[in-house]
């Protein structure tokens, strides 16, 4: 028997799910033609102030407009029929460094669209996906979703979190950033401390040529260095600290990888494991960023570690007990949860 009222309910969500979906080729327009940057500069406009200002076709941007208002991204007036991007909704779509910025979120869907084809044939082989083989813009999409976060806590909230590091950067310490993809984790680090050197590693070379130029672009050659390796076959050693953003769960053989994390680190070093925030059980994790994070993990992460050796396939919500497991069998002795986001949980393993 359906129940009327759950079927409207559940209409409802799906139309605004489709709304959602329907959203990602639309922000991402308005973010590559600065439409929102402009708006945010300007402040209210009419269509064809804004298609003077933003030096695009009046016709299409009317229409670009409507749906944003339609979808309480802008707000509009009839009485002056002028669109406005609230200083709210400017957090989240035209200013970069601050807790909220979201676009790159919207990249991520793009790119996910994308690896959806790709992996379809694999739920019937089980075969992985290389991450080198996944969407075009997979590797720009996943860097600039993560940036914000990195920008607002790492220097400021994680990695004072951890025992003793800061007072080691500061002086002086040898870091390596494994699985950095394009490095913005290691840059962020390299500014905050120049008495410190820094190696990123990652075993996708486009990655590492990505990372190269964001040295370079953000003035820090002088303390980092980048390199393609893998997590288990990194080459160098007597390490203070080596950190993991967001990539421990892509891997085939995380054990694999703590066991060669714990040989390269100093007695004294540490670990630091930045991982999706998600708890140690799927009901615990039916919620807003638990479905996010799954259909990123299906789509992406779980074929990335199953085209490697072992393929743990940890999956993006592994949770803390899980992630204790494998870094536990790597040979650490200590693991705790250092710091915490909505998004983030923080570890830090220590010999
Ligand atoms: C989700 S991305 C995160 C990238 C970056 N740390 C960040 O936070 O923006 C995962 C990264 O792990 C890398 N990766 C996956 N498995 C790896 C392995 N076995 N060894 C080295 N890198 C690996 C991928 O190439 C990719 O850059």
């Amino acid at each position: 028997m359906v129940d009327d009222a759950k079927l409207h309910q559940f209409i409802g969500q799906m139309l605004s799910d489709l709304g959602g979906a329907a959203s990602i080729a639309l922000v991402r327009i308005g973010d590559a033609l600065g439409l929102y940057k402009t708006m945010h500069e300007r402040g209210p406009v009419t269509v064809a102030e804004l298609a003077a200002a933003a030096a695009v076709n009046q016709r299409y941007l009317r229409e670009w407009l409507s749906h944003q208002a339609a979808s309480n991204y802008l707000s509009y007036d009839p009485a002056t029929q002028k669109f406005t991007l609230p200083p709210e909704q400017a957090m989240v779509f035209a200013v970069e460094d601050n807790p909220v910025p979201m676009v790159g979120a919207f990249d991520v869907m793009a790119a996910m669209l994308e690896n959806g084809e790709k992996v379809q044939p694999a739920f019937k082989t089980g075969a992985g996906v290389p991450w080198s083989e996944q969407a075009s813009c997979l590797f720009c999409a996943v860097a600039k979703f993560f940036r914000p976060g990195y920008h607002n806590n790492l220097v400021s909230n994680w990695l004072p979190a951890l025992d003793g590091v800061v007072e080691k950067l500061q002086r002086g310490a040898k870091v390596a950033d494994v699985g950095c993809g394009h490095g913005w984790s290691t840059v962020l680090m390299a500014k905050a401390f120049p008495n410190s050197q820094f190696i990123g590693y990652d075993f996708h070379p486009s990655s590492i040529g990505h990372a190269i130029a964001h040295a370079q672009e953000h003035g820090v050659t002088a303390n980092t260095r980048f390199q393609v390796a893998t997590a288990k076959g990194y080459p160098e050693s007597e390490f203070d600290l080596v950190a993991f953003f967001d990539c421990l769960h892509d891997m085939g053989d995380p054990a694999g990888a703590a066991a060669h994390v714990r040989q390269s680190l100093k007695h004294d070093g540490s670990w630091m494991i930045v991982e999706p925030m998600a708890g140690d059980r799927l009901e615990d994790n039916l919620n807003p960023i638990g479905r996010i994070y799954y259909a990123a993990s299906t789509v992406g992460c779980v074929a990335t570690s199953l085209s490697q050796e072992v393929g743990a396939a940890l999956g993006a919500q592994a949770g803390e007990a899980r992630l204790r497991e494998v870094i536990t069998a790597g040979g650490f002795g200590s693991v705790r949860r250092a710091a915490e986001t909505p998004f983030n949980m923080i570890l830090e393993a220590r010999p």
